[in-house]
């Protein structure tokens, strides 16, 4: 899988994940753009990560440049995608990466911790990709990996805001990938498991020493290749790949006294009976598959 010509952007590729995305595709050819402003864990600060994973590519005879932008500034975001058609001349890959850590029980977490959460993942994931999306349209060529988590996908116990913002993620990268299908735009999801500072303190130890990051990259990678699939929701860690749904059962139509909330009691059963349970490829098919039951 090659991606000679190719120009990707990584946001967060200053370490961790982002780092191992951006040295597989420019070992791979891709001209890479590796942003990060190299914050701590919860995003306070600054550091030149960004410069020294663009240094390693370098040294490695790739090419890259380092961009310092916040994904939670959409004027940054911008530019940051002017750097890339300035210098590489088209964008072709986006990966959603950049993200933050600000856990504690939803009882004390404060409202600034959602809210920075919540703008760096999701709001930082939209305005990533709101940069790219003309340029993308405009060349019938696009591929965006978004990064979601089993936290947003199945909840965990101390990321209320970190799981609200995953989940939103979802939402966003499902309705891109409606809206982008005609122009080869192709937006999938990962859910990564790995090793890196914003786990190292949650996951055992030998958990942490298995689950690399370079185990997660081969999905990344194939995610944004040429013949990516489209609107998937792909789970990754240690080399084991999942693939992650949200379904719906038949369910039942009620009416008369039945159409009551005694009568949604009596029929809980039947209601979440997975038997027959589809995967409806937008919203408009659970509107549909609701009007079908009318008879
Ligand atoms: P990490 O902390 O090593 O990487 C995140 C990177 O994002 C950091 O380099 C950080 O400087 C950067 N970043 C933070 N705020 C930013 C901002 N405003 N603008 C641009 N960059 C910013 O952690 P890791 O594990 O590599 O995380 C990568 C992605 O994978 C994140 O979105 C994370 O939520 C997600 N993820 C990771 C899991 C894991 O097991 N490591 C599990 C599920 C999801």
């Amino acid at each position: 899988m090659q991606f000679t010509d190719r120009v990707a952007i990584v946001t967060g590729a200053g370490g961790g994940l982002g780092r191992a995305y951006a040295l597989e595709l420019a070992r791979r050819g891709a001209r890479v753009i590796v942003n990060d402003p190299g914050g701590a864990r919860d995003g306070a600060g600054g550091s030149g990560a960004a410069d020294a994973v663009v240094a390693e590519i370098a040294a490695a005879g790739g090419t890259a440049l380092a961009d310092h932008g916040s994904v939670t500034d959409m004027d940054a975001m911008a530019a940051m995608a002017a750097l890339a058609l300035d210098r590489f001349g088209r964008i072709d890959i986006l990966i959603n990466n950049a993200g933050i850590l600000r856990d504690r029980s939803f009882a004390n977490m404060t409202p600034a911790d959602f809210d920075a959460v919540v703008a760096v993942h999701l709001t930082g994931t939209a305005n990533a990709t709101r940069a790219v999306w003309g340029t993308m349209r405009a060349q019938g060529y696009g591929r965006i990996l978004m990064t979601a988590s089993s936290s947003g996908l199945f909840g965990n116990f101390g990321q209320a805001n970190y799981g609200a913002a995953k989940l939103g993620i979802v939402g966003l990268a499902r309705t891109l990938h409606l809206e982008g299908a005609k122009y080869d735009i192709r937006v999938n999801t990962l859910a990564p498991t790995a090793g890196t500072r914003m786990t190292q303190d949650i996951l055992p130890e030998q958990a942490f020493a298995a689950l690399t990051p370079e185990s997660v990259v081969p999905a990344a990678v194939f995610l944004v290749s040429e013949n990516a699939p489209a609107g998937a929701i792909v789970g990754a860690g240690a080399g084991v790949f999942q693939s992650a749904y949200v379904t719906l059962t038949p369910g039942i139509r009620l009416s008369g006294d039945t159409l009551s909330a005694e009568g949604v009691a009596a029929h809980w059963a039947a209601i979440t009976d997975r038997h027959g349970e589809i995967v409806p490829g937008s919203g408009a098919e659970q509107a549909l598959s609701i009007l079908r039951q009318l008879g």
